[in-house]
């Protein structure tokens, strides 16, 4: 789609992201950028960009590009929200069930040879059927991933900076403050985008809030959780498990101390990544890129105050 476009110059190592300065260096000459999550698009690369005048990022959350700064030169920024939304919420269920019934751990359990016996008490985990799901954040995915609770019998709750009555009666959500949220359920899952507000919104305190049974999910971004303070309530069995595709460091390090905890389930930031979906996030992203170079409104434009027709 671009190269019928425009003429395009591709990061040549799809598994290695460019170094900052070779960000700084490519946007030197060009009017627009399709980006990755993995891709820092803050001041320094924004003031390098002389010609820039479209960002157009390949996710749903743009915590990557600092849009104040992009706004203040006039250049557009795009995301891809609303077609990774199921299938993101899937991927929270699955780290969710995964965490519940220790799935990677028997599954390690197995291969390791260690399996003798049915036995009693062997990898007990905690029923999610019935049980409650406190969702944290009510957007598209929040509200997939409840909707997807009503299956399994579940109260429902959420906690969001925003109430939106019609939602909360579509879901079958129930609003509450976080520390009641916190105490209440059984699950909680996380889906607020990260922001200055929602930096390290779960820490110490409110970890010690949660159950001791229960599950923290996060497939949103891993700054939203303080990963130290979880790493210390999970080794402490403050709660049961964690299921986490998002880091505050990735790709996670080897000797991060959440890897050596067998009841957190650890996947590579994967929550969009179906076949489907993927490849409607990048017709998105290079559609948006296109309409915003073209001097047309982007049809998924994060700063729409840039735009003038
Ligand atoms: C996003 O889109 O923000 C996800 O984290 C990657 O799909």
């Amino acid at each position: 789609m671009l190269r019928r476009e425009a003429s395009v110059t591709v990061w040549p190592e799809p598994e290695v992201p460019p170094p900052p300065e070779a960000v700084v260096e490519q946007v030197r000459e060009v009017e627009g950028v399709l980006c990755l999550l993995t891709d820092r698009i803050d001041g320094e690369v924004i003031a390098a960009g002389k010609r820039l005048r479209v960002i157009s990022n390949c996710a749903v959350g743009y915590d990557n590009i600092d849009v104040a700064a992009a706004t203040r030169r006039g250049i557009l920024v795009c995301n891809t929200p609303g077609v990774l939304t199921e299938t993101t919420a899937d991927l929270a269920w699955a780290l969710l069930m995964a965490a519940a019934r220790r799935i990677a751990e028997s599954d390690r359990y197995v291969r390791a040879g260690k399996w003798r016996s049915w036995s009693p008490q062997l990898m007990l985990g905690q029923d999610v059927g019935g049980a409650t799901l406190g969702v944290i954040g009510l957007g598209r995915i929040g509200q997939a991933v409840a909707r997807r609770a009503r299956g399994f019998d579940m109260r429902v709750l959420y906690y969001d900076i925003v109430r939106v009555p019609e939602v909360e009666r579509s879901v079958g959500a129930e609003f509450v403050e976080l520390p009641v949220l916190l105490r209440e359920s059984d699950f909680v899952s996380i889906h607020t985008p990260l922001t200055e507000e929602t930096r390290h919104l779960i820490g110490a305190e409110e970890l010690t809030l949660m159950k001791p049974t229960a599950v923290l999910v996060n497939s949103a971004r891993g700054g939203v959780v303080d990963a130290q303070a979880l790493a210390a309530a999970l080794r402490k069995g403050e709660i049961f498990a964690a299921g986490l595709d998002v880091f505050e460091s990735e790709p996670l390090p080897a000797d991060d101390p959440l890897l050596d905890l067998e009841n957190v389930v650890v996947l590579p930031h994967i929550g969009s990544a179906s076949v489907a979906t993927r490849t409607r996030m990048a017709r998105m992203a290079a559609g948006n890129l296109i309409a915003g170079l073209k001097g047309e409104r982007p049809p998924y434009l994060v700063n729409p105050e840039v735009f003038s027709s």
